[in-house]
């Protein structure tokens, strides 16, 4: 063979080396959230969510402010890309109609590019919506949403953030535990639309007092299309 032949060969060689190298790191990386989904799950919604999850991308910074009903459009447009099962504009208003119920938008220049409704009660937060608009995933606006949330809590008063999260919604529940909430417990066919269970997520002010709050009932929610029973 010549000499050239042979470098030419010796190129080929290291790239599809480095490409299966490549490959195997793909695959293992699917193979983690497959294991992952058919741990938690086992549903092949969940799976192919996995597998389509969205890049981390560069942060943006967000104004996070009060809901307002200008907000109504962009914010419905951002449930309806959410979920499949979106609140419509009436169940918003019958939610925020109530006093304890707060709404907020979180804006990047003029655009609303996410959401949270959530509930006061006496000792908790109940988190009953909270979505990003998928082109600003992973570019930490929910991480700031989070941190708003917790921000409200104190030692002796709101001592927690309380939210549901459907056994299929890999992707919130990957979220929220990075965020340091727990899992705390499974309600069996909760979600009447789909028979799934939901995840009963908790965010304690004190993590060391963990145990103590899980001893005492679960909160009930006052909203009828809350995340809570
Ligand atoms: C869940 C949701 C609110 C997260 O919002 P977000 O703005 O993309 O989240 P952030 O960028 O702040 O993510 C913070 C961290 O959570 C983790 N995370 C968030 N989304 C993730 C995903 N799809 N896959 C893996 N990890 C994820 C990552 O560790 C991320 O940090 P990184 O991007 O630096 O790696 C958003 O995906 C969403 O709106 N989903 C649809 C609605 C929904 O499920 N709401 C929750 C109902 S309980």
């Amino acid at each position: 063979m010549s000499r050239r032949r042979k470098r030419s060969s010796k190129r080929k060689k290291k790239r599809n080396k480095a490409r299966y190298a490549a490959d195997q790191r793909i695959t293992a990386h699917q193979l983690n959230a497959e294991e992952l989904a058919v741990q938690q799950s086992k549903g092949e919604a969940a799976r192919k969510q996995v597998l389509t999850m969205a890049a981390p991308k560069q942060q943006v910074r967000v104004h996070i402010r009060w809901m307002i009903k200008g907000d109504m459009p962009e914010v419905l447009a951002i449930e309806h890309a959410s979920f499949d099962f979106p609140w419509c504009e009436e169940d918003f208003l019958q939610v925020l109609r109530q006093r304890n119920c707060i709404g907020m938008v979180a804006e990047l220049g003029e655009r609303v590019v996410g959401f949270m409704i959530y509930e006061l009660h006496e000792t908790r937060l109940n988190v009953l919506d909270f979505a990003v608009h998928p082109e600003f995933r992973r570019q930490s606006v929910g991480k700031q949403m989070n941190d708003k949330l917790v921000g409200k809590l104190s030692s002796h008063r709101r001592t927690r953030i309380v939210t549901l999260v459907r056994e299929t919604n890999l992707c919130a529940q990957i979220f929220w535990r990075e965020l340091k909430w727990k899992a705390v417990e499974v309600i069996r066919e909760h979600y009447q639309d789909t028979g799934e269970d939901a995840f009963v997520m908790h965010y304690c002010y004190d993590e060391t007092r963990y145990e103590e709050y899980l001893q005492g009932p679960l909160p009930n929610s006052s909203t009828s299309r809350g995340y809570l029973p």
